[in-house]
């Protein structure tokens, strides 16, 4: 079931600001899954990269005033295949990785994060409770976004956790 609803000037600039953000992402995904050379790491960018593509959907959707529902909000089949790419990097352990492989890393990390942090911001500007739910479902999937990387960094030896 689709619920409309009228945006205020402020929850509409806020959501475009997320569509941008979804499409930088999209963006950046997509050229560094051809960018890295290592093919457990294409794995984890091409799969965050389908998450952002849902995304800027949901964004697209509540822009014009519709509130999907959470139940059509995507499934677990991706997150299966970022755990099956951490559990092989586990398993290879090794602490070979290409510098460039590592700064495509740290770039995405650090661009995760401040998505995530104004999606935060965000979640506290809107008064319908069920948008909020949604931002805040797409919140947790970049916080994901981010464990994926930094799993995949830290079993590749990239990352040093003190
Ligand atoms: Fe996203
Ligand atoms: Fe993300």
């Amino acid at each position: 079931m689709i619920t409309n609803i009228t945006l205020t000037t402020k929850e509409k600039f806020l959501l475009e600001d997320s569509k941008s953000h979804e499409e930088q992402c999209i963006k950046k995904y997509s050229n560094y899954t051809s960018l890295a050379s290592d093919d457990q790491l294409k794995a984890v960018f091409r799969s965050n990269g389908q998450k952002e593509q849902e995304h800027l959907e949901t964004i697209n959707q509540l822009l014009t005033g519709k509130i999907p529902s959470m139940n059509n909000m995507g499934g677990g089949s991706q997150q299966q295949t970022q755990q099956q790419s951490q559990q092989q990097s586990q398993q290879t352990g090794s602490s070979n990785f290409s510098t460039s492989d590592k700064d495509l890393c740290m770039d995405m990390l650090t661009t995760e994060k401040y998505i995530s942090g104004a999606y935060d911001t965000a979640i506290f500007e809107f008064r319908d409770a069920q948008i909020r739910d949604i931002l805040n479902h797409i919140q947790k999937e970049e916080q994901k976004h981010g464990e994926a990387i930094f799993m995949y960094m830290e079993s590749k030896g990239m990352y040093q956790a003190k």
